[in-house]
Protein backbone atom coordinates (compact mmCIF):
# COMPACT_ATOMS: atom_id res chain seq x y z
CA UNK A 1 0.00 0.00 0.00
CA UNK A 2 3.02 2.53 0.17
CA UNK A 3 3.46 4.96 -2.51
CA UNK A 4 6.24 7.13 -3.34
CA UNK A 5 5.08 10.94 -4.54
CA UNK A 6 7.68 11.48 -6.60
CA UNK A 7 8.39 15.18 -7.63
CA UNK A 8 11.58 14.92 -10.53
CA UNK A 9 13.18 12.70 -12.62
CA UNK A 10 16.22 13.11 -10.53
CA UNK A 11 13.94 11.81 -7.77
CA UNK A 12 13.10 8.90 -9.65
CA UNK A 13 16.30 7.65 -10.32
CA UNK A 14 17.36 8.15 -6.56
CA UNK A 15 14.05 6.21 -5.34
CA UNK A 16 14.83 3.28 -8.67
CA UNK A 17 18.65 2.92 -7.67
CA UNK A 18 17.43 2.76 -3.66
CA UNK A 19 14.70 -0.40 -4.24
CA UNK A 20 17.19 -1.81 -6.46
CA UNK A 21 19.77 -1.54 -3.89
CA UNK A 22 17.11 -2.82 -1.04
CA UNK A 23 16.46 -5.90 -3.21
CA UNK A 24 12.71 -4.68 -3.95
CA UNK A 25 11.08 -5.86 -6.79
CA UNK A 26 8.24 -3.29 -7.19
CA UNK A 27 7.96 0.41 -6.03
CA UNK A 28 4.67 2.21 -6.59
CA UNK A 29 4.91 5.61 -7.58
CA UNK A 30 2.73 8.76 -8.21
CA UNK A 31 3.98 11.51 -10.33
CA UNK A 32 3.58 14.89 -8.53
CA UNK A 33 1.98 17.27 -11.29
CA UNK A 34 2.56 20.88 -11.33
CA UNK A 35 -0.52 22.08 -13.77
CA UNK A 36 -0.13 25.06 -15.28
CA UNK A 37 -4.06 24.45 -17.16
CA UNK A 38 -5.34 24.90 -13.32
CA UNK A 39 -3.99 28.32 -12.54
CA UNK A 40 -7.34 29.93 -13.50
CA UNK A 41 -8.76 27.48 -10.55
CA UNK A 42 -6.17 29.30 -7.81
CA UNK A 43 -7.26 33.08 -8.03
CA UNK A 44 -8.52 32.68 -4.26
CA UNK A 45 -5.66 30.63 -2.80
CA UNK A 46 -4.01 31.97 0.13
CA UNK A 47 -0.60 30.17 -0.83
CA UNK A 48 0.19 28.30 -4.54
CA UNK A 49 2.56 25.80 -5.28
CA UNK A 50 1.73 25.07 -8.51
CA UNK A 51 -0.52 26.41 -11.07
CA UNK A 52 2.43 29.14 -12.02
CA UNK A 53 6.43 28.12 -12.16
CA UNK A 54 7.33 26.44 -9.03
CA UNK A 55 9.62 24.16 -7.67
CA UNK A 56 7.22 21.45 -6.47
CA UNK A 57 6.33 18.69 -8.82
CA UNK A 58 6.69 18.35 -12.45
CA UNK A 59 5.40 20.07 -15.51
CA UNK A 60 3.31 18.43 -18.00
CA UNK A 61 6.10 17.67 -20.27
CA UNK A 62 8.68 16.26 -17.76
CA UNK A 63 5.80 13.93 -16.88
CA UNK A 64 6.00 12.46 -20.07
CA UNK A 65 9.61 12.27 -20.41
CA UNK A 66 9.74 10.39 -16.87
CA UNK A 67 7.19 7.80 -18.10
CA UNK A 68 10.09 5.47 -19.88
CA UNK A 69 11.53 5.25 -16.11
CA UNK A 70 8.36 3.73 -15.38
CA UNK A 71 6.95 1.53 -18.00
CA UNK A 72 7.87 -2.29 -16.57
CA UNK A 73 11.42 -3.46 -17.82
CA UNK A 74 12.80 0.40 -18.84
CA UNK A 75 15.69 2.09 -17.10
CA UNK A 76 13.41 2.82 -14.04
CA UNK A 77 13.90 -1.01 -12.93
CA UNK A 78 11.13 -1.22 -10.19
CA UNK A 79 9.59 1.69 -10.70
CA UNK A 80 5.89 1.43 -11.43
CA UNK A 81 3.40 4.11 -11.84
CA UNK A 82 0.54 3.77 -10.17
CA UNK A 83 -0.90 7.33 -10.94
CA UNK A 84 -0.63 11.11 -10.39
CA UNK A 85 -0.56 13.65 -7.24
CA UNK A 86 -0.97 17.23 -7.17
CA UNK A 87 -1.15 19.67 -4.05
CA UNK A 88 -1.41 23.18 -5.96
CA UNK A 89 -2.46 25.65 -3.50
CA UNK A 90 -3.30 25.75 0.09
CA UNK A 91 -6.20 28.68 0.95
CA UNK A 92 -9.00 27.24 -1.36
CA UNK A 93 -12.78 27.16 -0.62
CA UNK A 94 -15.16 23.85 -1.23
CA UNK A 95 -16.02 24.84 -4.92
CA UNK A 96 -12.63 25.72 -6.16
CA UNK A 97 -11.15 22.57 -4.21
CA UNK A 98 -13.54 20.45 -6.23
CA UNK A 99 -12.68 22.73 -9.46
CA UNK A 100 -8.95 22.04 -8.76
CA UNK A 101 -9.50 18.35 -8.11
CA UNK A 102 -11.48 17.99 -11.03
CA UNK A 103 -8.95 19.82 -13.76
CA UNK A 104 -6.21 17.15 -12.22
CA UNK A 105 -8.32 14.16 -12.62
CA UNK A 106 -8.80 14.66 -15.85
CA UNK A 107 -5.45 16.50 -16.86
CA UNK A 108 -4.44 12.52 -15.24
CA UNK A 109 -7.10 10.40 -17.26
CA UNK A 110 -5.98 12.05 -20.35
CA UNK A 111 -2.77 11.75 -19.93
CA UNK A 112 -3.25 7.72 -19.20
CA UNK A 113 -5.61 7.46 -22.40
CA UNK A 114 -2.84 9.11 -24.62
CA UNK A 115 0.04 6.81 -23.57
CA UNK A 116 -2.13 3.75 -22.28
CA UNK A 117 -0.88 3.40 -18.93
CA UNK A 118 -3.72 2.41 -16.82
CA UNK A 119 -3.43 4.88 -14.05
CA UNK A 120 -5.48 3.67 -11.16
CA UNK A 121 -4.99 6.15 -8.55
CA UNK A 122 -4.81 10.34 -8.43
CA UNK A 123 -4.55 12.23 -5.36
CA UNK A 124 -5.53 15.88 -5.47
CA UNK A 125 -3.80 16.76 -2.37
CA UNK A 126 -4.87 19.05 0.58
CA UNK A 127 -5.53 23.14 1.12
CA UNK A 128 -8.78 23.17 1.99
CA UNK A 129 -9.06 27.09 3.37
CA UNK A 130 -9.17 28.16 7.02
CA UNK A 131 -10.10 31.96 8.28
CA UNK A 132 -8.62 33.12 10.64
CA UNK A 133 -9.87 36.14 10.61
CA UNK A 134 -13.21 34.14 11.07
CA UNK A 135 -12.64 30.93 13.29
CA UNK A 136 -15.98 30.02 12.57
CA UNK A 137 -16.26 29.70 9.22
CA UNK A 138 -15.23 26.18 9.00
CA UNK A 139 -14.57 24.86 5.16
CA UNK A 140 -17.54 22.96 3.91
CA UNK A 141 -16.86 19.87 4.01
CA UNK A 142 -20.41 19.07 2.61
CA UNK A 143 -20.14 20.98 -0.39
CA UNK A 144 -16.66 19.72 -1.36
CA UNK A 145 -18.19 15.75 -0.48
CA UNK A 146 -20.80 16.01 -2.65
CA UNK A 147 -18.40 17.79 -5.14
CA UNK A 148 -15.82 14.85 -4.72
CA UNK A 149 -18.52 12.10 -4.97
CA UNK A 150 -19.67 13.72 -8.63
CA UNK A 151 -15.91 13.64 -9.54
CA UNK A 152 -15.82 10.08 -8.43
CA UNK A 153 -18.79 9.19 -10.27
CA UNK A 154 -17.55 10.64 -13.99
CA UNK A 155 -14.28 9.06 -13.12
CA UNK A 156 -15.41 5.37 -12.14
CA UNK A 157 -11.92 3.72 -12.88
CA UNK A 158 -9.59 6.74 -10.60
CA UNK A 159 -9.66 6.30 -6.85
CA UNK A 160 -9.69 9.52 -5.90
CA UNK A 161 -7.36 10.03 -2.80
CA UNK A 162 -7.11 14.17 -1.29
CA UNK A 163 -4.61 15.09 2.01
CA UNK A 164 -6.36 17.60 3.87
CA UNK A 165 -3.79 19.75 6.67
CA UNK A 166 -4.92 22.65 8.64
CA UNK A 167 -7.97 22.62 7.96
CA UNK A 168 -8.87 19.43 10.03
CA UNK A 169 -5.96 20.20 12.74
CA UNK A 170 -6.21 24.05 12.95
CA UNK A 171 -8.67 24.06 15.44
CA UNK A 172 -7.21 21.38 17.85
CA UNK A 173 -4.40 23.79 19.23
CA UNK A 174 -4.30 26.78 21.14
CA UNK A 175 -1.08 28.39 22.55
CA UNK A 176 -1.33 30.02 25.47
CA UNK A 177 1.11 32.72 27.47
CA UNK A 178 0.96 35.10 29.98
CA UNK A 179 0.65 39.12 29.81
CA UNK A 180 4.41 40.42 31.47
CA UNK A 181 3.64 43.97 30.81
CA UNK A 182 1.78 46.81 29.41
CA UNK A 183 2.56 50.07 27.71
CA UNK A 184 1.68 52.52 25.78
CA UNK A 185 3.78 54.18 22.66
CA UNK A 186 2.63 57.33 20.34
CA UNK A 187 -0.97 56.87 22.16
CA UNK A 188 -1.16 53.12 21.00
CA UNK A 189 -1.41 50.18 23.78
CA UNK A 190 1.17 47.43 23.41
CA UNK A 191 0.81 44.10 25.79
CA UNK A 192 4.35 41.85 25.84
CA UNK A 193 3.89 38.15 26.28
CA UNK A 194 6.25 35.26 27.71
CA UNK A 195 6.08 34.12 24.48
CA UNK A 196 5.96 35.01 20.73
CA UNK A 197 6.35 34.30 17.12
CA UNK A 198 9.06 32.04 18.06
CA UNK A 199 6.66 29.91 19.57
CA UNK A 200 3.99 30.58 16.86
CA UNK A 201 4.96 32.16 13.83
CA UNK A 202 2.20 31.75 12.12
CA UNK A 203 0.97 35.63 12.43
CA UNK A 204 4.34 36.68 11.39
CA UNK A 205 4.41 34.87 8.61
CA UNK A 206 0.88 34.94 6.89
CA UNK A 207 0.50 38.81 8.14
CA UNK A 208 -2.84 38.12 10.38
CA UNK A 209 -3.77 38.66 13.74
CA UNK A 210 -4.24 35.27 15.57
CA UNK A 211 -7.19 35.08 17.11
CA UNK A 212 -7.42 34.76 20.64
CA UNK A 213 -9.35 35.45 24.00
CA UNK A 214 -7.98 36.51 27.04
CA UNK A 215 -8.32 34.59 30.40
CA UNK A 216 -8.65 37.05 33.25
CA UNK A 217 -6.37 35.38 36.24
CA UNK A 218 -7.83 35.90 39.64
CA UNK A 219 -4.42 36.12 41.29
CA UNK A 220 -4.32 39.61 43.80
CA UNK A 221 -2.03 41.86 42.51
CA UNK A 222 0.72 41.98 45.14
CA UNK A 223 2.65 44.63 44.02
CA UNK A 224 3.32 48.20 45.70
CA UNK A 225 2.72 50.57 42.16
CA UNK A 226 -0.66 50.18 40.21
CA UNK A 227 -1.32 46.89 37.61
CA UNK A 228 -0.90 47.81 34.22
CA UNK A 229 -3.87 47.10 32.23
CA UNK A 230 -6.06 48.07 29.54
CA UNK A 231 -9.46 48.69 29.13
CA UNK A 232 -11.51 48.93 26.80
CA UNK A 233 -8.81 49.80 24.39
CA UNK A 234 -7.33 48.44 21.43
CA UNK A 235 -4.11 46.32 22.07
CA UNK A 236 -1.04 44.99 20.12
CA UNK A 237 0.03 41.87 21.81
CA UNK A 238 3.69 41.70 21.11
CA UNK A 239 6.43 38.74 22.44
CA UNK A 240 9.57 39.65 23.69
CA UNK A 241 12.02 39.20 20.80
CA UNK A 242 14.15 42.09 19.77
CA UNK A 243 12.22 43.05 16.31
CA UNK A 244 9.22 44.86 15.75
CA UNK A 245 8.08 41.33 13.71
CA UNK A 246 7.27 40.04 16.65
CA UNK A 247 3.71 40.90 16.56
CA UNK A 248 0.66 38.17 17.84
CA UNK A 249 -2.35 40.23 16.98
CA UNK A 250 -2.19 44.45 16.43
CA UNK A 251 -4.99 46.53 17.73
CA UNK A 252 -7.30 44.13 18.65
CA UNK A 253 -10.01 46.28 21.09
CA UNK A 254 -9.97 43.99 24.53
CA UNK A 255 -12.49 44.64 27.58
CA UNK A 256 -9.69 44.14 29.86
CA UNK A 257 -5.95 42.98 29.53
CA UNK A 258 -3.91 43.05 32.84
CA UNK A 259 -0.47 42.33 33.25
CA UNK A 260 -0.50 38.24 35.08
CA UNK A 261 -3.73 37.45 32.78
CA UNK A 262 -3.13 34.94 30.17
CA UNK A 263 -4.20 35.51 26.43
CA UNK A 264 -4.88 31.76 24.96
CA UNK A 265 -4.25 32.29 21.41
CA UNK A 266 -6.67 29.78 18.87
CA UNK A 267 -5.94 28.13 15.84
CA UNK A 268 -2.82 27.16 16.59
CA UNK A 269 -2.83 22.87 15.66
CA UNK A 270 -1.09 24.01 12.76
CA UNK A 271 1.70 25.35 11.39
CA UNK A 272 2.32 27.49 14.38
CA UNK A 273 5.06 25.23 16.52
CA UNK A 274 6.45 23.46 14.02
CA UNK A 275 7.10 26.09 11.63
CA UNK A 276 8.54 28.75 14.37
CA UNK A 277 12.36 29.56 14.80
CA UNK A 278 12.37 28.58 18.06
CA UNK A 279 15.79 29.04 19.05
CA UNK A 280 16.11 32.89 18.12
CA UNK A 281 17.50 34.52 21.52
CA UNK A 282 17.31 31.07 23.16
CA UNK A 283 14.12 31.37 25.24
CA UNK A 284 12.59 28.93 27.01
CA UNK A 285 10.24 26.42 25.20
CA UNK A 286 6.49 26.24 25.98
CA UNK A 287 5.13 23.46 27.52
CA UNK A 288 3.13 20.87 25.65
CA UNK A 289 -0.19 19.06 27.24
CA UNK A 290 -2.18 17.09 25.16
CA UNK A 291 -6.00 16.57 26.11
CA UNK A 292 -8.57 13.56 25.58
CA UNK A 293 -11.89 14.57 23.70
C1 LIG B 1 1.98 17.88 -0.59
C2 LIG B 1 1.11 18.48 0.44
N1 LIG B 1 -0.09 17.92 0.68
C3 LIG B 1 -0.94 18.44 1.61
C4 LIG B 1 -0.59 19.57 2.33
C5 LIG B 1 -1.57 20.09 3.34
O1 LIG B 1 -1.99 21.37 3.00
P1 LIG B 1 -3.11 22.12 3.87
O2 LIG B 1 -2.59 22.19 5.27
O3 LIG B 1 -3.22 23.46 3.24
O4 LIG B 1 -4.36 21.29 3.77
C6 LIG B 1 0.65 20.18 2.11
C7 LIG B 1 1.05 21.39 2.82
O5 LIG B 1 1.94 22.14 2.46
C8 LIG B 1 1.52 19.63 1.13
O6 LIG B 1 2.72 20.18 0.88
Amino acid sequence: MERFHVESEQELRLLAGAAEDAGIDTVDVLLRVNLPSAGDELGGAALAMGGRPSPFGLDPEAVERCLPLLSPGGAGGPLRLRGIHAHLASGLDAPAQVAVAAAIADWARKLSERHGLGITEVNVGGGMGVDYAHPDRRFDWAVYGRGMADLALRHSGLTLRIEPGRALTVYCGWYVTEVLDIKHSGGEAFAVVRGGTHHIRTPATKQHDQPFQVLLGDKAWARPWARPAVRDEPVTLVGQLCTPKDVLAGRIPVAELRVGDRVAFAMAGAYAWNISHHDFLMHPRPGFHYLDA
